[in-house]
């Protein structure tokens, strides 16, 4: 019975990646008889145009789903509750604050946390509260997985210290800009009018007034945080170095995101075979990244502290990440 039970879970697991395309693709003929509708020829003949459009309808339905199930992980690392890719109890480290970098920030699924009311809330032992949290039901997906402690959708029952500091300033670059009005309207929800700003470029073009009519000075950045964005970006080896230098000395990237599975020949040629579709259905996301070691070799850190979430098995497709690397 044990056993068939495993075998169960390993099928569930490795099947998981084509629930998540299915579930993606579904969004595709709606988007589509949408802009014909509203006679948006121009972008049904611009797949680039499309592709992004078609992504930004899945992601917000999809954000909140993804915030139940990542929640768990994603909120204790801005908290500075990690070690060892791992979520503890007490504060292993400082938690977000200062200037802060979010990288492909979406349609502002974490923005709250950037928040002073979400630092009130917390320091005064409330529950902090998911935009996801009322209404939605939680979809196991290869994406967030969490099946360890806790379970997914128990964001709303933490109430444990955190190390967050003050938010001063918050750059969120995204550029897909179909995603902007949901971003723009939780920064205003979490009353970050002011201190946060859209960077409707990619990371590529961070560096580039002309793109974007601002400009974020080298050296200047507190904290750098990528939640599953580093799959998406282009030429990500030099990408990640060059972000590297916006952090200041002592500051730190807090990064979850899924990688390249290293260990198990079978598991990687699964996950090489899987990329072959994934990309076109997920806007471009690669599933093969060692994202880790670029980070490690982007320049020199003072500390870093980042491991594998104990309960992504051997079998899962998307093993993540988990932890904050300090320069
Ligand atoms: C998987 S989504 C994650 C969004 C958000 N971080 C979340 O957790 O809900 C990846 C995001 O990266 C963005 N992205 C794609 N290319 C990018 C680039 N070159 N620079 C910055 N962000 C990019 C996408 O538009 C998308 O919003």
């Amino acid at each position: 019975m044990a056993l068939l039970a495993q075998i169960q879970e390993i099928f569930l697991s490795l099947i998981n990646p084509w629930q998540f395309m299915y579930l993606a693709a579904s969004w595709f003929p709606g988007t589509v008889i949408r802009l014909v509708r509203d006679r948006k020829f121009g972008v049904l003949l611009s797949p680039s145009q499309l592709k992004d459009i078609w992504f930004s309808n899945f992601w917000d339905w999809f954000a909140p789903r993804l915030r139940l199930n990542a929640g768990v992980r994603v909120i204790p690392l801005l908290e500075g509750r990690t070690t060892g890719g791992l979520v503890v109890e007490e504060p292993a480290g400082p938690g977000i604050g200062g200037t802060i970098l979010e990288l492909g920030a979406g349609n502002g699924n974490w923005v709250d946390i950037f928040s002073d009311k979400y630092l009130e809330q917390s320091r005064a032992g409330g529950a902090a509260t998911a935009d996801g949290s009322s209404g939605v039901e939680v979809v196991d997906t290869t994406l967030a997985t969490h099946r360890g402690g806790g379970g997914a959708g128990s964001e709303k029952k933490e109430n444990k210290k955190n190390a967050r500091e003050p938010v001063t300033r918050v750059y969120g670059v995204e550029p897909n800009r179909d995603l902007h009005a949901n971003l723009r309207r939780k920064a205003k929800e979490a009353g970050l009018e002011g201190v946060y700003e859209i960077v409707p470029v990619g990371i590529e073009d961070l560096d580039n007034p002309a793109k974007w009519g601002g400009k974020v000075e080298k050296g200047s950045v507190d904290c750098i945080v990528s939640i599953l964005c580093l799959c998406s970006i282009p030429e990500p080896r030099d990408n990640i170095r060059e972000l590297y230098g916006y952090l200041k000395k002592g500051g730190r990237w807090y990064v979850y995101e899924h990688v390249r599975r290293d260990e198990g020949w079978g598991m990687r040629a699964y996950q090489s075979f899987v990329n072959l579709f994934w990309p076109h259905f997920l806007g471009g996301c690669q599933l093969c990244r060692p994202t880790e070691q670029w980070l490690r070799e982007a320049g020199p850190w003072e500390k870093i502290d980042v491991g594998h979430p104990l309960e992504e098995e051997w079998h899962h497709t998307l093993p993540h990440i988990l932890g904050v690397f300090t320069k």
